[in-house]
């Protein structure tokens, strides 16, 4: 009992000092310090850099990016739900969104037409149900999804940053992955919750889509 206690505590101490830490800095989501810490270890964002960023709202991912690639680049995001703008104080001009599903194929090719990116982001969540298995098949679907058209606007030599829940049903996605970069590494930031399955996966060097078909 003691013991679960103690845990439960922990999960809510990390819980307050990133959720109070995004407050305090004007993050719109605890993310934005998952996000801090990958980069910080993983330069895969610079100045300058075009970034399409996955399952966006509320924004703080848009955030941290805008902040990065500076007047020079640009950051776009899409997600199911709307991004309130960016206006008032926290003006980032820099920042493109759309409300869409990224199964709607023909949706992004509407909205992307033949943009390339230097980097690609994802950090889409399916709605979970409580059901492991389930929840587990429609990260990974999710993911499949991001990375199908990650090898349609990634430029060649570019990275991307999926997040998935870490379970058997990985695998199918790691398997695309691993043909498509040179380098895939995974990584749980501090800002992850202990108790959580979610890990990210970071992808570097694109090979370019003519090298495999994802299934
Ligand atoms: C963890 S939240 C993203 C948080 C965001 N990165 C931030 O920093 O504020 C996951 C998002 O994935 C979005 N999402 C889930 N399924 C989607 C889909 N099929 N198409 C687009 N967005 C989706 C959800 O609406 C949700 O906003």
């Amino acid at each position: 009992m003691a013991y679960h206690r103690k845990n439960h505590f922990k999960v809510y101490q990390v819980k307050d000092k990133f959720f109070l830490k995004a407050k305090e800095e004007g993050y719109r989501a605890r993310s934005a310090y998952k996000l801090k810490e990958i980069l910080e270890k993983f330069k895969i964002i610079s100045t300058g850099f075009n970034v399409l960023d996955l399952g966006s709202a509320p924004g703080s991912f848009l955030q941290v990016i805008s902040r990065i690639v500076g007047p020079s680049g640009k950051v776009i995001g899409i997600d199911l739900k709307k991004i309130e703008p960016f206006s008032g104080k926290e003006a980032l001009k820099n920042i493109t969104t759309y409300t869409g599903d990224v199964f709607d194929v023909n949706y992004l090719n509407q909205i992307l037409g033949t943009q390339k990116f230097d980097t690609v982001t994802s950090d889409l969540m399916p709605n979970t149900t409580g059901i492991k298995f389930l929840d587990h098949d429609n990260s990974v679907d999710l993911n499949i999804a991001a990375l199908k058209i990650t090898r349609r606007h990634l430029k060649r030599g570019g990275s991307a940053l999926f997040k998935i829940f870490n379970s058997n049903e990985l695998r199918r996605f790691l398997f695309d992955a691993k043909k498509i970069f040179k380098d895939v590494k995974s990584i749980k930031p501090a800002a992850v919750r202990a108790t959580s399955k979610e890990i990210y996966i970071v992808c570097i060097g694109y090979l370019g889509s003519s090298t495999y078909t994802c299934k």
